[in-house]
């Protein structure tokens, strides 16, 4: 008797074994940025100037998806049931260097659209110390 119960649970945990296996494979990686993209240095510094430079353009360009204080629940982004990760928690960029959000901003990623104004590269800059400074309570 004690063995049909046993296959009947086998047979129960089995979709769940498989589903945690699944969700450990990692997502698939978007667009491949280049490893000089990701290695290229940030030449600007976080200075109070070039957060607040940042900010500006983030206000046009950034916040109806991004969210006016980051966290990724701008009004275009609730309409096109867009994901994206909040960037007042320092786990959302933390393992992206500073070229890899430049090569995003200038290039775009997934539903991420290119930079659609010409900014010029220090501009980009400054937009990334900004997002950068969204969790990062002291740069405030
Ligand atoms: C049309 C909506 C939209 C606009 C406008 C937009 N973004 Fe994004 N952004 C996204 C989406 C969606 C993602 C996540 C896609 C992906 O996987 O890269 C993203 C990803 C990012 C990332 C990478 C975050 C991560 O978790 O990897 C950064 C940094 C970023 N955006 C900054 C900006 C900045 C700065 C601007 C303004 C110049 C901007 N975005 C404008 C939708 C947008």
């Amino acid at each position: 008797m004690l063995k049909p119960c046993m296959v009947l649970l086998a047979l129960l945990l089995w979709p769940f074994a498989a589903t945690a296996q699944e969700s450990q494979t990692p997502p698939k990686a978007a667009t491949p940025i280049p490893a000089d993209a990701v290695h290229k240095a940030n030449p600007v510094k976080p200075t109070p100037e070039s957060i607040a430079q940042g900010k500006k353009y983030y206000g046009y360009d950034c916040a109806m998806c991004h969210g006016n204080n980051g966290d990724g629940k701008g009004d275009v982004a609730i309409d096109e049931k867009l994901k994206i990760g909040d960037f007042r928690d320092p786990a959302t960029l933390k393992d992206k260097t500073d070229g890899e959000l430049f090569y995003i901003l200038k290039n775009g990623h997934d539903h991420m659209p290119a930079e659609p104004i010409r900014l010029k590269p220090d501009e980009l800059w400054n937009l990334i110390n900004y997002v950068r400074s969204l969790s990062n309570k002291k740069a405030q």
